[in-house]
């Protein structure tokens, strides 16, 4: 007997990322339907049209439209993707006190709609905001996740891909913390082939003597604001990063993806979001990945706990 599967994805920002993270959904077939909400009712009214403009040209029809908080009610995944272009030159820290109070108001309509799915928060300080909704909402820790250190890993696989000539889907492992500038590699992770990247160079060594772990790390980091301050903002990345998750909770995939997600005691970190391995399932955020980290990238783990804390405080 065939039983209908009708999911439900709604998106709230309608800006550069909502957008992109829509048409990666759309073009994917991952749901559907396909809401959006914006601050702007006719900017999300435009993007929905054009988005389904193309129909005749996707492989599988999602309906997409624009809609209001009753919309959550019944849908599986709510992707939050309010805020501004972010300033170039300033870290993500920096658009906390603009951003608070759009998630505050985004997540009480969300709520007061009887929405019970996962929120996918995306607006930064991503860890910093996922924290906030978690609590604001009173959904279980598993209901709630930011994008995290996903995107930055995807970025390390990319620029090592770049460096070796290699395809970076070849490469393990993951960046750690928060998604900001304490972020780090957790190089003791990292692998390519199935070797330890260090073995890899250094078995290789005629070949990548030029490949520096050091670089890499801060290519990784900093390429974000370098799109930034070329571009005024990034949306591409982000968009595959939001419909890779959309993807692997809709279709209950157990993929293991460094979001960020609430650490209860795992690595040694309590009542604080930061970008860990998670095995995302249907109902959300599962177990964590306990690594064995060096000492070094422990240390580096628990700076990026104590600044995320940190802005945490006071915003309850
Ligand atoms: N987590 C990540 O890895 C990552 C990556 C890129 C961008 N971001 C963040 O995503 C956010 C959005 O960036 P952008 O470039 O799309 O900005 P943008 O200015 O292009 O879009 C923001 C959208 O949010 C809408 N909005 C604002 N307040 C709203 C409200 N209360 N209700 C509904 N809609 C509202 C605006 O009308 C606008 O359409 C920023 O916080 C940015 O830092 C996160």
């Amino acid at each position: 007997m065939v039983t209908m599967n009708r999911n439900k994805v709604v998106i709230v920002g309608t800006g550069q990322v909502g957008s992109t993270a829509a048409y990666a959904i759309v073009t994917h077939g991952l749901c559907n339907e396909l809401v959006l909400i914006d601050h702007f009712p006719a900017k999300a009214v435009a993007e929905a049209h054009d988005l389904d403009d193309g129909s005749e040209f996707q492989d599988r029809h999602v309906k997409v439209h624009a809609g209001d908080y009753g919309d959550c009610k019944d849908a599986d995944i709510v992707v939050i993707t309010v805020g501004r272009k972010p300033p170039t030159n300033s870290n993500r820290m920096a658009e906390l006190g603009f951003t608070v109070g759009l998630v505050g108001d985004v997540v009480d309509h969300v709520m007061a709609s009887g929405f019970n799915g996962v929120i996918v928060m995306v607006s930064n300080p991503v860890d910093v905001m996922a924290w906030y909704a978690w609590k604001r909402s009173g959904l279980p820790r598993s209901q709630v996740i930011g994008t995290g250190t996903a995107l930055d890993t995807s970025r390390l696989k990319t620029i090592i891909g770049e460096e070796t000539g290699l395809d970076p889907r070849n490469v393990g492992g993951f960046v750690m913390g928060e998604h900001g500038d304490s972020q780090f590699t957790a190089w003791s992770t990292v692998s390519l082939g199935g070797k330890p990247f260090a073995r890899f160079l250094a078995d290789n060594h005629d070949r990548f003597s030029s490949v520096s772990t050091a670089e890499i790390e801060h290519k990784t980091r900093t390429r974000g604001d370098e799109i930034v301050a070329a571009k005024h903002g990034t949306n591409y990345g982000i968009a595959s990063t939001v419909s890779g998750i959309v993807q692997t909770i809709l279709w209950d995939e157990r993929r293991i993806v460094p979001v960020s997600t609430l650490l209860d005691g795992e690595y040694g970190e309590h009542d604080v979001f930061l970008g860990v391995p998670t095995e995302l399932r249907a109902n959300g955020a599962n177990e964590i990945v306990e690594l064995d980290l060096t000492g070094e990238e422990h240390a580096k783990l628990h700076h990026s706990a104590e600044l995320v804390r940190d802005h945490c405080k006071g915003l309850l």
